[in-house]
């Protein structure tokens, strides 16, 4: 099998839709590997910062890329662990100050330029969840099902305000919802890789569904799409 025919789905989606529970359990139940690309912005701000990088400063910002010192350890829970020259990082790259720089420097064509080929590498035998904004459009064009999922900006509050809870992290609706509201501008707005549909991805809204729910329907149109059993290797 050659690397573009091995399967792929793409969860692409606003901040706080789910789509990284959605997208390591799916990864999980069908025994493929998971990307979470949005992690790979964080931790690149979160060096930056330790390298004391301008968020403005391109030409810096790529080199970094291009060397990123970062690697995903797989965690028996729902998160999988972000390592960054070998020390966890795991909570300092999900908290909202680190995502708001995240979410700068994803704007600049050419740091998401020089992140391409190392998204593209995860995708390995014997399949590949991706999540991210961009996955069905740029990263893997080919993919084999393309979901793009939507929630209302409260019920994406709601829900983000309670991963960071219980994660310990004090966190109020009012300021989440705002964070929110800011990011979908700023990153359906950029000219780099906006966040938009794919034009062949199916549109799910999860507002009032539960991760079984979303999960259930993905394996299902995977199932239809491919006339493959929806379970595991
Ligand atoms: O999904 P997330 O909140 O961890 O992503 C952090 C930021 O990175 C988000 O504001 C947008 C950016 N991002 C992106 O531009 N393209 C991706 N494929 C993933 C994330």
């Amino acid at each position: 099998m050659t690397e573009s025919s091995l399967p792929v789905i793409t969860l692409d989606g606003p901040g706080g839709v789910g789509k990284g529970t959605v997208g390591q359990r799916l990864a999980q139940r069908l025994g493929w590997h998971y990307l979470d690309s949005g992690a790979i912005y964080r931790a690149l701000a979160w060096g930056a910062e330790k390298a004391d990088i301008d968020l403005s400063d391109t030409q810096a910002l790529v080199s970094l890329a291009k060397k990123l010192p970062l690697r995903f350890a797989p965690d028996p829970g729902d998160v999988c662990r972000v390592i960054y020259q070998d020390t966890d990082v795991t909570g300092q790259v999900r908290t909202e100050s680190c995502g708001r720089s995240a979410s700068r420097i994803a704007a600049i064509p050419e740091v998401r330029a020089a992140l391409l080929d190392r998204q593209r590498a995860f995708r390995q035998p014997p399949g590949l969840v991706a999540d991210g904004r961009d996955m069905g459009t740029t990263v893997f064009p080919d993919a084999n099902l393309k979901v793009f999922l939507l929630a209302d900006p409260r019920v994406r509050a709601e829900r983000r305000v309670r991963q960071l809870n219980d994660k310990g992290i004090n966190a109020i609706m009012a300021d989440v919802l705002q964070e929110i509201r800011k990011r979908d501008e700023q990153d359906a707005t950029r000219r780099a890789s906006p966040l938009l549909p794919a034009e062949d991805a199916i549109e799910l809204d999860t507002t009032s569904l539960s991760i079984d729910e979303v999960l259930n329907r993905i394996l299902e149109l995977y199932r239809k799409k491919t006339d493959r059993p929806a379970s595991g290797r």
